[in-house]
């Protein structure tokens, strides 16, 4: 185990953490990547945390039985929310990195206090998450978004090229946030909070507007 020869493990409950892998092949070309797409088991997001946590575990076997692992990357925000205190506990051998809304970051840039989150009904009802919030209170206000639906549509459009059904989420969830923009009282930043979500990035960027700061966790993982 940890061998420095082995590969890197990488999954998501599909393509969501390909936005991550692309990250992480620019950073680290002379790496070797393993990517587990666990289709039949998504949405994560819409499941419950007990099939998550169990995917979560079987994929980590599975990926440790195909040889060394330098790490394990949990390209998932909502397994990384619900699994991966579990997977450090049952294999402390191994290195996991998780992803989680880049809330931190977004409190930080944030001019006018106000933070959207788009996320998985899932993670954003977590404890981990919670937790986070919590541990950001006062630095600025958070509009939560679940978006349900949102990340199995972009699935669905990797397949068949049909963009109408992501269209139309990420405008309701998106006018359900408010107002976007740099004045006082509006969201100057949109944190993307499931890594599917960043394949719907020029979409939603044509909706928030140019001014808004858009955070994605493949680059900081
Ligand atoms: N891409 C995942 C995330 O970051 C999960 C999406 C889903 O399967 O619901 O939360």
């Amino acid at each position: 185990m940890g061998g420095q020869q082995g590969a890197i493990g990488v999954f998501d409950s599909d393509i969501g953490g390909l936005s991550v892998l692309k990250a992480l092949r620019a950073e680290m070309p002379q790496e070797r990547f393993i990517y587990w797409a666990d289709s039949g088991y998504a949405p994560y997001g819409e499941r419950s945390d007990d099939l998550v946590v169990a995917r979560s575990h079987d994929i980590t076997e599975q990926l440790l039985a195909k040889g060394p692992l330098k790490a394990v990357v949990v390209a998932c925000n909502t397994a990384t929310a619900l699994a991966i205190q579990h997977l450090r506990d049952e294999h402390p051998e191994v290195a996991f990195f998780g992803v989680e809304p880049a809330v931190k970051p977004a409190a930080a840039h944030s001019q006018t206090h106000r933070v959207g989150v788009m996320a998985t009904p899932a993670t954003l009802g977590s404890d981990k998450f919670v937790y986070l919030l919590q541990s950001l209170e006062g630095q600025a206000e958070f509009v939560l978004q679940p978006c349900e639906g949102l990340a199995d549509a972009i699935e669905q459009q990797w397949l068949d090229g049909k963009d109408a059904p992501v269209k139309a989420l990420c405008e309701k969830y998106v006018s359900a946030m408010g107002a976007f923009g740099r004045q006082a009282g509006q969201i100057d930043t949109l944190v993307l909070g499931c890594t599917h979500y960043p394949f719907a990035l020029p979409l939603l960027r044509s909706l928030v507007g140019e001014n808004v700061t858009i955070l994605e966790t493949g680059e900081p993982v």
